[in-house]
């Protein structure tokens, strides 16, 4: 069978994400191409524990050197799960070497980062290249099943576009991670929340969001005690020092857009909506039916079909893990043997195998020149936000 070398860049919450991935995926699906754990990269100081990550998760090296790793004739695909300041040098150094390379979202920190990792990409693709983005959440099988139901004209034309993605873990105990510093990061909530339901609305509803009416952002808490221990202690685990530093990203971030089919749609981000702790939801309402998609239970799809007699109207709850009706679940358990957050990771790998050997993905999956239309209208919201105008996304480029 033929196989790929990945080198996996970073350790943290997602360096574990994808490892289980990789390591899974070959085993619960049968991809045209076998990964191989080749190679990790982890740095002393920055990672807790280096070495013991790759042995733990099953890598065949540890690297210390990025650039030699992501260059190496012996990787094929590159997978970049570092905060997002390192996402556009890892990517473009990958891209120019001549690997596959997927990338965490967003797709990097700054709209000139995403521009430049979109120019590289195009450039690679004329080469035999392919780049993917790890919007997870399209391949939870619910979503895949919303996307096909608009697609198929189960809801007639979209009116409203309702998307939240609301955590509650960013108190004023939790030190300044890299995740509060817009040198590492870009922006706070934003484009770590955001990004995941303006892909995940895009993806479902089809269509493009073209505008941006109006935005605010907040930062509740302006400083924080910087972290004692290695900076890439993950996300829950920092531990606060004795000195402070300056919060440089937003706390939360809400907008109001209008879509290229007419919906108009909201989109709220937050990581102190207390009482929600990952609650990535969208509801979207056509002429025809309605669907609502709440991740903290993500093995259902709500349906409402308006053209039933008004007399049985009302919302049906999918269980979504029915094989092969539902994507995905054929790799997985039998009906309602439900499937968690690490399966949509997996789910990707498996859609990341098949592109790479020229196959069609399960579910569209995003590359880089989609993740760029993403991080267009992050930017026109921050711009929204502190201009305090409406901001079309064919200015922001
Ligand atoms: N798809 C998703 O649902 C999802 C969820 C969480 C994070 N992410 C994305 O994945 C990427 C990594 O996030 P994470 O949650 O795994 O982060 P993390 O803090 O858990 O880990 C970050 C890793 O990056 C490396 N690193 C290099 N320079 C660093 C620095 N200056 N500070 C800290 N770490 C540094 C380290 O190896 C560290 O282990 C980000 O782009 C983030 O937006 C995606």
């Amino acid at each position: 069978m033929q196989t790929i070398n990945v080198a996996l860049i970073g350790q943290g919450f997602m360096g574990r994400a994808h490892s289980n991935a990789w390591g899974q995926v070959a085993k619960f699906f049968k991809p045209p191409i076998r990964p191989v754990m080749h190679t990790v990269f982890g740095e002393k100081g920055v990672d807790p524990d280096p070495q013991g990550f790759a042995a733990n998760w099953g890598w065949q090296n540890l690297s210390t050197d990025w650039k030699a790793t992501v260059t190496s004739p012996e990787i094929g695909l590159v997978d970049i799960v570092t905060p997002n300041y390192m996402h556009a040098p890892v990517a473009k150094e990958a891209l120019a070497a001549g690997k596959h390379v997927a990338c965490e979202k967003p797709l990097a920190g700054t709209l000139q980062d995403a521009r430049e990792m979109a120019e590289a990409a195009r450039a690679a693709k004329a080469r035999g290249v392919k780049t993917f983005v790890w919007f997870n959440y399209r391949r939870c099988p619910a979503v895949a099943l919303a996307h096909r139901l608009v697609k198929e004209g189960a809801i007639g034309e979209i009116r409203h576009v309702r998307a939240t993605y609301l955590q509650d873990w960013a108190n004023e105990d939790v030190p300044l991670l890299w995740r509060f510093d817009k040198k590492l990061a870009g922006s706070g909530a934003h484009g770590d929340l955001n990004a995941h339901i303006i892909d995940m609305t895009r993806f479902v509803t089809g269509s493009e969001i073209v505008e941006v009416v109006g935005a605010i952002a907040e930062t509740f808490i302006k400083k924080r005690r910087l972290p004692k221990g290695p900076a890439g202690e993950t996300l829950g685990a920092g531990t606060a020092g004795e000195e402070w530093g300056d919060v440089t990203v937003d706390d939360t971030v809400l907008f109001l857009a209008r879509f290229a089919n007419g919906a108009v749609a909201s989109f709220e981000a937050a990581r102190q909506a207390t009482g929600n702790q990952n609650r990535n939801t969208f509801e979207i309402n056509g002429t025809k039916g309605a669907l609502k998609f709440d991740f903290e239970r993500m093995n259902e799809l709500q349906y409402y079909d308006a053209t039933r007699p008004r007399a049985v109207q009302g919302w049906t709850t999918i269980m979504c893990t029915h094989a092969p009706d539902h994507p995905y679940i054929f790799a997985w358990w039998p009906d309602a043997h439900i499937i968690g957050y690490e399966h949509g990771f997996v789910n990707q790998a498996f859609d990341i195998l098949r592109v790479i050997a020229g196959e069609e993905p399960t579910v569209p999956i995003p590359d880089f020149e989609d993740a760029y239309q993403t991080q267009r209208v992050l930017e026109a919201a921050l711009i929204s936000a502190q201009e305090r105008r409406c901001v079309r996304i064919d200015e922001v480029k």
